[in-house]
């Protein structure tokens, strides 16, 4: 059982180091940093919170000019970060710590969230609540939906997206880790907690094994609750959990020396995010805080000058029809005239909006509400993608790719006719597996001239996917974002894979 384990995960490695490789290959990730010089100088953080649940109708503000607006833009980065990790780690609670740290939740509403806390018997869960903004949420004590929020630090603008841990909403930890370039992985380092998030069918490895095929290329671990009573800011403790971390981080794909790092942290106390250690606290951690690590991440970002495609994650109605996604490839400008595809419904570009501001134009990366005309709102599904009208996004219903199966329900075997759920971008599908083309041997990874007619646990297998309804999908080589899925059964993800042919 164990050897059988092991080798799963090789072969998960390979898998993704190969998709790792795929991606760096296209752009250097040295002619993304942040140019320096044109940095703000003023070092002040300045926060933007925003609930993806409540009204997006955002106030626009006035820009003083159409240049300016460009400058700024121009100016500082901006990253997708998706705060994962085991249900109850503290990723809502750090996530709300970051915006009162940054000065967007006053002492005020921090107290009336502590009192709502107080009177729903959860009094330590009154930081997560600015992240869990619905009532559901806030009397469980567990995220349900993707919380979005926004702040900035003197290089970055980063929009925090605040996934669920509990295993029933995985398909929305896939919706948010799939927007996402970084990952911050919460990690509890009470005693207990730790382990159970690391046990098979924790979410812990669920959600690393996940985010790293869904795109998620830097990994920032946070171990949370260094200040609960179990731990007390205890080396020993740190250490043991990421000496355990690193060889799983490894085996999952990730180059532990130039994609990871670990910090120390206490979400509910506020402690090593915005300011360093107090050494009087902990005297052996002399690394960087929360702010300093995820300012100086680098990652490589799409093409500014390759065809626009921005997968729709959501639509409404507000004096036209809006829509809301990232930008995966290209460049979008007031007035183009674009796709959606699969409709191919001719749209115009009114207005773009990046958090609360109207701006004229925006790359790859960004997370953008964009005004349209020419379409109605129900004429668009999330899935959709809003494209170049000169180059728009294929259409499929049918498409060849390479999967790696992980664990299938009750070891069943997977063959042609298994159906299960396709999840790539924005598009959550049932599909079925049409015919498997051929295996590869996980080892040499060439392929095994045997037919195959079904495969097991930790196969690599090429195969034909079928689809009922046109999706919108690219070759992995192309769009390496718009190219990699999970398939899930029954609440479980039982395959990743990338799409090979059309
Ligand atoms: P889900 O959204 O359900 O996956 O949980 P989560 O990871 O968002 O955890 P949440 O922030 O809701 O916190 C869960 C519990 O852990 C709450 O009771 C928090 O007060 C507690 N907690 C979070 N961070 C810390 C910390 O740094 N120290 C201590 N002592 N408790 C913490
Ligand atoms: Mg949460």
């Amino acid at each position: 059982m164990f050897v059988w384990m092991v080798d799963l995960e090789e072969d998960i490695r390979s898998l993704q180091l190969d998709s790792a490789e795929d991606i760096n290959g296209v752009v250097n990730p040295e002619d993304e940093k942040p140019d320096v010089d044109k940095m703000d100088e003023d070092p002040k953080q300045e926060v933007q919170a925003q609930s993806v649940e409540a009204e997006p109708k955002a106030k626009v503000k006035e820009i003083l000019s159409v240049q300016d607006e460009e400058d700024e833009q121009m100016k500082k980065r901006h990253l997708n970060v998706v705060f994962i990790g085991h249900v109850d780690a503290g990723k809502s609670t750090t996530g709300g710590q970051i915006l009162f740290l940054s000065g967007q939740v006053d002492d005020r509403t921090i107290q009336k969230y502590e009192k709502e806390a107080k009177d729903k018997s959860r009094e330590s869960w009154y930081m997560a609540y600015i992240m869990d903004t619905n009532e559901e949420e806030r009397v469980k004590g567990k995220t349900v939906e993707v919380g979005r929020a926004h702040f900035e630090t003197d290089t970055t603008r980063f929009t925090i997206l605040d996934a669920p841990g509990h295993k029933s909403y995985v398909p929305n930890m896939i919706s948010g880790a799939s927007q996402a370039d970084i990952g911050v992985l919460v990690i509890s380092a009470r005693k207990g907690e730790f382990e159970t998030g690391y046990e098979r069918g924790g979410q812990t490895r669920e959600h690393v094994q996940l985010a790293k095929t869904l795109g998620v290329t830097k990994l920032l671990v946070v171990v949370n609750k260094m200040d609960d009573p179990t731990v007390n800011w205890s080396k020993e403790r740190y250490d043991e959990i990421e000496s355990k971390m690193i060889p799983f981080l490894k085996q999952s794909g990730y180059n532990v020396k130039k994609d990871v790092s670990f910090l120390p942290i206490s979400g509910l106390m506020g402690l090593n995010i915005k300011t360093r250690l107090d050494k009087s606290l902990c005297s052996w951690w002399d690394g960087p805080c929360l702010f300093e690590s995820l300012d100086s991440i680098e990652v490589p970002m799409g093409d500014p000058k390759s065809p626009f495609r921005m997968p729709i994650i959501d639509k409404f109605k507000d004096m036209g029809t809006v829509v809301m996604g990232k930008v995966e490839s290209g460049t979008i400008r007031d007035g183009d005239s674009l796709l959606i595809m699969p409709n191919k419904d001719h749209v115009k570009v009114v207005a773009i909006y990046i958090d609360e501001n109207r701006v004229t134009l925006a790359g790859p990366g960004e997370n953008l509400r964009v005004r349209l005309s020419g379409v109605e709102e129900e004429d668009i599904l999330s899935g959709f993608v809003l494209s170049s009208a000169a180059n728009p996004i294929s259409t499929v219903t049918e498409f060849v790719a390479q999967l790696q199966i992980l664990e299938l329900l009750d070891n069943a075997i997977f063959t042609a006719g298994y159906k299960a759920v396709l999840h790539v971008h924005s598009v959550v599908e049932e599909c079925e597996i049409v015919e498997l083309l051929q295996q590869i041997d996980p080892k040499t990874r060439k392929p095994i001239k045997k037919k195959v007619l079904f495969v097991k646990n930790g196969a690599i297998v090429l195969c034909r996917v079928q689809v009922n309804n046109v999706i919108c999908v690219e070759k992995f080589s192309d769009f390496p974002q718009l190219g990699r899925f999970t398939l899930r059964t029954e609440g479980k993800t039982v395959a990743v894979g990338k799409i090979t042919a059309l």
